[in-house]
């Protein structure tokens, strides 16, 4: 049996309305003072939800500053600046409310703001030596599982590459994962995050680190996602499939955090870090094509995941791997996002590039299941061009 190491937030707060236990949360950390930061973007807080947050917790006695400029994918200089603009404001208490751009930036912000001398770089570098100050994670997406990693995935602008920071002191202490806060989030958006929780799952699941604890994840997120993400898709105000979806992608967070994510990941990070394709749909767009590939190297896993989410074979496949990554791919077109990748402007001619950035993404590609050579890459890419 392979070992195996689990992170996981201390305190998980889940279910309808859970948002409005954050004062209580607060006030146990901190008594009834404090200066608490709540970090956001433009689009969620035209949703009204950080507002309502942060009048519950003015209620209580604290004081709050709202921040909603977090940056889409942001650069690590964004996280830098944004750093130095609230060094000296003394914060106690951070909490993320948004998709995975702003809950990384808020793990960062937790930990710059106790190192006071280190920038993102310089944690890429040396790593992350001690835990931050205390954070609550408020997913309002369902899809990077980010409330759940030991991650925080920034983008380096003058290389133009994507990069993740990993560290146990990024898991943040407490995690509220209220369906309400995704009702509003478009379908296109819905899309492209639940297919990324999808991603985790699935190479969680077939990753050469897989253990006992990230397959039980797996199978059963990848059981909620079959059941839910299409519903969700189609009407954003069903409560029930919001839910699973939001269930599903903690549980993709949690595989990250003792699994690992594979292919998928690594050969999307130069689509995102380039290209700036937005993540999920980066991660779309490769799936069934690596699930492909993968395939005859996680036969059984795949006919295992195939009973989970109940599909038969049809005439002619030789096992139910097969009909599986055949049903990943049925649930990638029926969701309408992007399908290829001169969809964004990249041509041929810049392939032999991609590649060579994907090869470097040695920290994911080592877990695939499969070796991947610098021309099984490049097909791949060539074959979604
Ligand atoms: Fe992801």
């Amino acid at each position: 049996m392979q070992s195996f190491l689990f992170h996981s937030p201390m305190q998980v707060f889940f279910g309808k309305r859970e948002i409005a236990r954050i004062p209580e949360i607060l006030l146990r950390e901190q008594g009834n003072h404090g200066r608490v930061l709540l970090l956001t973007d433009t689009g969620v807080a035209a949703s009204g939800i950080p507002q309502r947050i942060v009048e519950q917790i003015k209620a209580c006695g604290f004081s709050t500053e709202l921040i909603d400029t977090v940056p889409r994918e942001p650069y690590s200089t964004d996280v830098d600046e944004l750093v130095d603009s609230v060094k000296n404001k003394k914060f106690d208490f951070i909490i993320g409310v948004g998709g995975g751009s702003v809950l990384d930036t808020a793990k960062l912000l937790s930990v710059l703001l106790v190192l006071k001398t280190a920038t993102v770089e310089s944690l890429l570098e040396k790593g992350v030596s001690e835990k931050g100050i205390p954070s609550i994670m408020v997913p309002t997406t369902a899809g990077t599982g980010s409330e759940a990693t030991p991650n925080a995935i920034i983008v380096l602008k003058d290389k133009q590459l994507k990069v993740g920071i990993v560290s146990p002191f990024l898991v943040p202490p407490y995690v509220v994962l209220d369906p309400e806060t995704t009702l509003g989030l478009p379908s296109s958006l819905t899309a492209a995050t639940g297919l990324d929780a999808l991603c985790h799952l699935l190479e969680c699941y077939i990753s050469k680190r897989a253990n006992p604890h990230s397959d039980l994840l797996a199978l059963e997120g990848t059981r909620l996602i079959f059941t839910s993400l299409h519903k969700a898709f189609i009407d954003g105000s069903d409560v029930e499939a919001r839910s699973n979806m939001l269930l599903a992608s903690f549980y993709g967070g949690l595989c990250i955090a003792s699994s690992s994510t594979t292919a998928v990941h690594a050969l999307s990070y130069p689509l995102g870090g380039a290209y700036r394709i937005p993540h999920g749909v980066a991660n779309a767009i490769l799936l069934a094509p690596i699930m492909e590939f993968n395939r005859d190297a996680v036969v059984e896993r795949l006919i295992q995941a195939a009973i989970r989410i109940g599909i038969s074979p049809k005439l002619g496949d030789s096992d139910l791997s097969i009909a599986f990554v055949r049903t990943v791919k049925e649930l990638v077109q029926s969701l309408k996002i992007p399908s290829r990748l001169s969809e964004f402007g990249i041509k041929k001619e810049n392939i032999p590039e991609l590649t060579e950035q994907a090869l470097k993404v040695s920290r994911l590609l080592s877990n695939n299941p499969k070796p991947m050579s610098y021309e099984d890459i490049k097909s791949i890419y060539e074959r979604i061009l």
